[in-house]
């Protein structure tokens, strides 16, 4: 029984002309309390930032265990993955490629990201016009990851509609879900078996997690699935945040000309592109015990949903939060999540979006839209499929 001071809305956050534009009703639920029961999918939701930030790093309240998505036997899949897992189960799985993803690893591989940016922006800068998401934003992660698991990258379209379908099933069991369910479970096992170890070449992260089995670290059923949530959690999540960003910019000639004069902005970019349109919108959580925000209290055992997109434009939290802004430099942004469950990849995507931006920078002088960008709808997932554009040379 909900309280009568308990904050409830009826909205479907899942709703197609909700995921279009979420902004609207994020501001009614921030509006409407600190945590919002929502009655259409008996589940509750963080609109604000401080709640979310607070949750994001109190695993002790809020387990990410048979709950990171909204549906129960869904989630019952997910058991023991490094993102449905509490630790210390999930700090063992965590570790397994945290020296592969570690500052130091990443530096020796910045110089490479970089010359393979510019190989592939250089061609395309001089056709002139082309769709950042087909031909950039959906090329670059899947080519720079699978060479870093040493898996072939002949799997590139699999991956991809593997990682869209698998990122649908973290919403409720909507139309979009049923849709993906078949797509996700073909692709399982033809991701897997590229994944065995004959398939994998050495020296990469698939070495590396093959090898934590056969020291014990980690059970041999675990190094499918964690190499898989890697591989994943690194395609949808980075496309779309190098899809909306050149959105953002190629709407903003002012802010592409300040990034051209001052290159010490491409990281703060990165940053505000993240909070402004946050590919990863949403991720779910159970309470533990009871969670009392002002006179709202959230019961047991409730499924609650961390709105990351939300937070990320509290005005509670930022100033005049539905502006991009070049210089904002917003330190603290809930983009990568927060605290164990941390996106363990956010080293690595800021490496391959600044590559990208930076390849861009150096060639083009202008960048405008060539045509109505196309939006892509996915339960959890915010981005674009198609943003075709037209560029115009020029040297810094
Ligand atoms: C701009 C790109 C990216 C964004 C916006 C992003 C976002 C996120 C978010 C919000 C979470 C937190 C999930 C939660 O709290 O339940 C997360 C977790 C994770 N991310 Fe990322 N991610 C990105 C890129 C990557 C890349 C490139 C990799 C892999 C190399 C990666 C691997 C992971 C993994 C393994 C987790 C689960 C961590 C855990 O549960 O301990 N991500 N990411």
């Amino acid at each position: 029984m909900l309280s009568t001071t308990t904050p409830v809305s009826d909205v479907d956050i899942f709703d197609d002309e909700v995921l279009n534009n979420p902004y609207p009703v994020y501001e009614e639920l921030r509006e409407l309390g600190p945590a919002v029961h929502l009655s259409r999918h008996n589940c509750w939701v963080l609109p604000r930032y401080a709640q979310v930030r607070a949750a994001s790093g109190d695993h002790e309240r809020f387990s990410s265990v048979d709950s990171v998505g909204l549906d129960p036997a869904l989630n019952e899949r997910r058991r023991g993955g490094v993102l449905a897992s509490d630790p210390p189960e999930h700090d063992v799985l965590r570790g397994v490629l945290s020296e592969s993803l570690a500052p130091r690893a990443l530096a020796g591989l910045r110089a490479d990201i970089g010359r393979r940016a510019e190989e592939l922006v250089a061609p395309l800068v001089e056709r002139g016009t082309f769709d950042v998401v087909r031909d950039l934003a959906r090329v670059f992660p899947v080519s720079v990851v699978a060479d870093l698991i040493g898996m072939p990258l002949a799997a590139r379209e699999q991956v991809l509609r593997f990682a869209d379908a698998f990122f649908n099933t973290f919403g409720p069991l909507n139309e979009r879900t049923r849709r993906s369910l078949p797509v996700a479970e073909t692709l399982f096992d033809e991701l897997a078996a590229l994944m065995s170890r004959d398939n994998l070449e050495p020296g990469g992260w698939g070495e590396a997690v093959h090898r934590a089995a056969d020291r014990g670290v980690i059970g041999e059923h675990q190094v499918v699935p964690l190499l898989r949530a890697y591989l994943v959690a690194s395609m949808d999540t980075t496309i779309n945040a190098i899809g909306s960003g050149l959105w953002l910019l190629a709407q903003r000639p002012e802010a592409w000309r300040a990034l051209r004069e001052d290159r010490g902005l491409v990281p703060p970019v990165f940053e505000e592109i993240l909070r402004c349109e946050s590919p990863v919108q949403v991720f779910f959580r159970r309470t533990t015990c009871p969670v009392r925000y002002e006179d709202v209290v959230i019961p047991e055992q409730a499924q609650v949903g961390l709105l990351f997109g939300s937070a990320n434009r509290d005005p509670r939290e930022w100033t005049d939060p539905d502006r991009f802004q070049v210089d904002r430099a917003p330190t603290g942004h809930v983009g990568f999540g927060y605290g164990v469950h941390g996106c363990a990849g956010q080293g690595l995507a800021r490496i391959e979006a600044q590559a990208v931006l930076s390849a861009l920078l150096d060639r083009v002088e202008r960048i405008e839209l060539a045509g109505p960008p196309r939006r892509h709808l996915n339960n959890v997932i915010r981005g674009l499929d198609s943003l075709p554009v037209t560029v115009t040379t020029g040297k810094v």
